[in-house]
């Protein structure tokens, strides 16, 4: 089937606030993760089938540094320290892609701060 959309907002918050104080974002908002190393957000994503799949995260960083996270699949470390570049902006919105690991049925695909900067504003997934 066709990619689909996870807005962050309604995924699983770890040490972050579901906020709408920028403009750009689709669904109803986006997440501002506390600015400090693990926070994070989970995504729970069903596969009709395994196999590797294209995970797109949508995101903004409106400072001048990287925001760094871990990707991790069901459990799994799959992406170590994952860019997250600066956007100009809070509100200016771009997307980074990965391949990604999925087991046929439930999944957990979860986003985490490695640094003391926290992550960047995330939007949603497209998977
Ligand atoms: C600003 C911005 C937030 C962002 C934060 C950050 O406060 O308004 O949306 O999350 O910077 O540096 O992480
Ligand atoms: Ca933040
Ligand atoms: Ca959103």
């Amino acid at each position: 089937g066709g990619a689909t959309d996870y807005q962050a907002e309604d995924a699983t918050i770890s040490q972050g606030v579901a906020e709408s104080n920028h403009t750009g974002f689709t669904g109803t908002g986006f997440v501002n993760y506390d600015n400090l190393v693990g926070s994070y957000v989970e995504f729970a994503v069903n596969a009709g089938s395994a196999g590797n799949a294209a995970l797109t995260l949508r995101f903004a960083n409106g400072t001048t540094a990287n925001r760094p996270m871990d990707i991790t699949v069901n459990g799994a470390l799959v992406s170590d320290e994952l860019a997250f570049d600066a956007t100009t902006n809070w509100d200016t919105w771009v997307t980074k892609s990965v391949t990604v690991p999925l087991n046929a049925g439930a999944n957990t695909i979860r986003a985490t701060a490695t640094t003391a900067g926290g992550g960047p504003n995330l939007d949603r997934i497209t998977i």
